[in-house]
């Protein structure tokens, strides 16, 4: 199977996270979506303790929220003890609603709005990662406000190409994110973030990309290299101290058997070690160092569960599996053609020899989950699962030909609980006048 919380039990149906995903789907109902707890909590174990021996104290991985984003999610980060980045009103209101506490909350995103950074400072988040010279000013005019000195990190482009999908890759020159090294301009946005008084610069920002496998290591050590060169840079030529670097989230995650796993221990250690080789050679204190994994956090903590409706074979062309969900709850195909594994789960030990696009019930042809699957052959009620779905597909999800979000159930050492409730006709009508 594609990863070790999926298996097959002795009725031949799919189990995920050790429960038998008919079962659910009888209880619960279909689209379904299933979250893995323990998982989850084993993904940030990993970079918890991965970080802290290969970096140190003071160094720690934020969750980056935007990948699964509902008030269990936010509960589970405070439980273990995670940092989290939010990039919207929204999601810091989720996360204190809660009980998160926002000082190990980093502000995000381009374009932060005036009432955004205040509420976002209103509600004692602990950090601003400024994309922007007018940015900057905004927040430390609220700050003057707010008679306080803001933590910021400055969001810089290393200029790095980090070989991902075009719609993911965030760390190149030419980007809607952050201030370019390469132009000269972070060094007028440093000048600038040392000029306000209310503005304590904490360090910089970037973030290269996402689903990175960098199986090489060259991505991030590149990104590490440029930044703290800069930061060297800056320390020399205006004083300016970097206690933190944070090098921003993207490691990969094994949607089907052809991508490889990220070793995120290893990664990180190797990375660690760059890091003290580099500011060794620069002559810089090391840093304390962030990551904000969000995709490798939650991704294979998910899984998705529809039930298939008619199946279409047209003569010469190809099979058609309907199911009753689709790019509503998950758009990932639709939007970059991404992999996807998907098991007939109440029939999950038979043969796979039926090949056919496993599409949506949307009005609209790209509304497909996954082409070019091999499945034994759906009859109408069977259970199709699709896996590695805890990342970007409830957060992403839309109401498109007014169709209800489904539910988020976790699973728990055994136990299963409703996360977010199934949207109904009635909340799909709650805000028509
Ligand atoms: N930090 C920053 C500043 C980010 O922009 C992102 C993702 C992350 C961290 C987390 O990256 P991750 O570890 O999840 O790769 N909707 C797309 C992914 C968009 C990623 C946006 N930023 C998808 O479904 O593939």
């Amino acid at each position: 199977m594609l990863c070790s919380n999926i298996g097959i039990n002795e009725s031949g149906h799919l189990t995920f996270a050790g429960e038998d995903t008919v079962r659910l789907a009888a209880h619960y109902k279909t689209p379904l979506y299933l979250m893995d707890e323990d998982r989850i909590r084993e993904n940030c174990r990993v970079y918890k303790t991965a970080m802290a021996r290969a970096f140190g104290d003071g160094s720690f991985p934020l969750y980056a929220s935007k990948a699964a984003s509902f008030k269990r999610i936010y509960a589970i980060m405070q439980d273990e003890g995670m940092a989290i980045d939010v990039v919207s009103a929204g999601e810091i209101a989720t996360a204190k609603r809660a009980g998160f506490q926002m000082e190990r909350a980093f502000f995000h995103g381009n374009n932060k709005t005036d009432a955004d950074i205040s509420y976002a400072m209103a509600a004692n988040v602990g950090y601003f990662v400024a994309d922007h010279e007018q940015e900057l000013e905004i927040i430390s005019r609220e700050a003057k406000s707010r008679g306080i000195r803001q933590k910021v990190l400055l969001r810089l482009t290393p200029g790095i190409d980090p070989h991902t999908y075009e719609a993911v890759a965030t760390g190149k020159v030419d980007s809607k994110f952050g201030v370019a090294i390469e132009t000269g301009q972070a060094e007028n946005f440093v000048r600038l973030a040392l000029s306000l008084p209310n503005i304590r610069l904490m360090g910089y920002h970037c973030h290269v990309g996402s689903q990175v496998f960098d199986e090489d290591g060259s991505v991030y050590h590149d990104a590490a290299k440029i930044m703290l060169t800069f930061a060297a840079d800056m320390k020399r030529k205006l004083g300016a101290d970097m206690q933190l670097l944070d090098l921003g989230g993207g490691y990969g995650v094994r949607y089907t058997d052809a991508d490889p796993a990220v070793d995120i221990a290893a990664n990180i250690e190797s990375l660690a070690e760059a890091i003290r080789s580099i500011c060794c050679e620069l002559g810089l204190s090391v840093p304390a160092v962030l990551l904000e994994p969000g995709r490798s956090i939650v991704a294979d903590a998910g899984m998705t569960l529809y039930t298939a409706g008619s199946t279409k074979s047209i003569p010469g062309y190809k099979n058609y599996v309907s199911v009753d969900g689709g790019m509503t709850d998950n758009p990932r195909y639709a939007l970059y053609g991404s992999k996807y594994t998907v098991y007939l789960a109440n029939r999950a030990g038979e043969e796979a020899n039926f090949r056919c696009d496993v599409v949506g019930r949307c009005c609209e042809s790209g509304d497909i989950i996954q082409p070019d699957v091999l499945l034994p052959e759906p009859k109408r009620g069977d259970l199709i699962a699709v896996c590695t779905t805890g990342a970007y597909n409830y957060s992403m999800a839309s109401n498109y030909n007014r169709i209800p979000r489904p539910p988020v159930v976790m699973l728990k050492g055994g136990k299963p609980t409703l996360a977010v409730r199934r949207e109904t006709v009635d909340d799909l009508t709650a805000l028509d006048m």
